[in-house]
């Protein structure tokens, strides 16, 4: 199969639209990571997905609609904290889990009775969701375990010939997945980190939780017991404090002619100006935005990516440590 990678336009939203109602999956950019998606409504196509990722079945995924969309056509039960963060920060990068109307396939939600619903700010992304006017079911358009794309190049080098669309949206700008958030409690609960954080969730809603996978108990968030987001070559994390520690470990591996390079922020680069470096930059953000180019340029030029953790472990860096720690501790 021939994959088309095309700019946003009336001619690529029309065969975007084609295909998804030929039940057949398109790839398409958000500010988080680009999508994979497929109508909502379509058991079969919704099926296609797990397989074309190679995901597993019991791990449910996102629906996405557009900001006009009514998303009480969908779910129920939405309480006033639920309405209040919604005003706050759609569209945006915050992912709302609510008890499910069952309009979709169950296929989307592995059976459960509540469905994760996502409104994403990217201008390509509101386009096309406008554009095919139904629920979009995406999972992040990676292969399963790999690390998440965020261009329209690394969802090619991933799923070039087992798709046929991809809408290239440019770079996303976010570059971690959304933050995933349970809305079916009294209090909301962060089941994923992600931009929109604990702290800002709970400044508009009085109160939030986090989740913390308990061993031995079922996963509130099935995405969290699996392996993620991991490069294909060798890899070592070091926190901060032990950076010194990283940059000797880098020198000894060159020294034994493994071509390493360490994956770090601006001013740990600075600190030891190592030659070989995969430079995340410097606001917290900004880091958010490379992680994963960066860990994909590792894994093509490294053989082994040798991480130090960034300084500042609250906000977003969250969100970042958690993808860090699954991709190379
Ligand atoms: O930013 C994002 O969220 C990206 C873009 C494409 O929107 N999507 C994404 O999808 O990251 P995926 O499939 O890679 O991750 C979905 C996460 C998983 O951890 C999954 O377990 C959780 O959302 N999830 C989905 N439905 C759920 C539900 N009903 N209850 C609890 N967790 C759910
Ligand atoms: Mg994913």
């Amino acid at each position: 199969m021939e994959t088309k990678i095309l700019p946003i336009d009336s001619r690529s939203l029309q065969l975007a639209e084609k295909l998804l109602s030929e039940g057949k999956l398109v790839a398409f950019p958000t500010e988080t990571v680009y999508g994979l998606g497929a109508d909502a409504r379509n058991d079969e196509a919704v099926k296609l997905i797990y397989a074309t990722k190679g995901r597993p079945s019991d791990n449910p995924l996102i629906v996405h609609v557009d900001k006009d969309y009514d998303i009480a056509q969908l779910v129920t039960d939405i309480p006033d904290y639920a309405k209040l963060l919604a005003k706050a920060f759609l569209p945006g990068p915050l992912t709302m889990v609510y008890k499910s109307r069952g309009v979709v396939s169950p296929v989307v939600s592995c059976g459960l009775d509540t469905l994760a619903v996502r409104v994403p700010s990217h201008k390509g992304a509101q386009q096309f969701l406008k554009f095919v006017g139904m629920p979009v079911a995406a999972p992040s358009a990676n292969l399963s375990k790999h690390v998440s794309p965020v261009t329209a190049q690394h969802v090619y080098s991933d799923l070039g010939g087992r798709i046929e669309l991809i809408l290239d949206g440019g770079k996303c700008s976010g570059g971690i997945e959304s933050t995933v958030l349970d809305c079916t409690g009294c209090v909301p609960c962060v089941l994923r980190s992600g931009l929109v954080t604990r702290d800002m969730i709970a400044r508009v809603a009085g109160e939030c939780d986090e989740y913390h996978m308990v061993e031995g108990e079922r996963v509130r968030s099935p995405g969290m017991k699996y392996k993620h987001y991991s490069p294909r070559c060798a890899t070592a994390l070091y926190d901060y404090a032990h950076r010194e520690e990283a940059f000797k470990a880098y020198k000894n591996c060159l020294a034994e002619g493994r071509r390493a390079y360490m994956l770090c922020d601006s001013g740990v680069a600075e600190q030891f100006g190592a030659r070989y470096v995969l430079e995340l930059g410097r606001s917290e953000n900004e880091i958010a935005a490379n992680l994963y180019d960066k860990l994909r340029e590792g894994e093509r030029l490294a053989d082994i990516i040798i991480a130090v953790a960034p300084e500042k472990q609250d906000g977003v860096m969250v969100g970042v440590m958690n993808r860090l720690s699954k991709a190379c501790g």
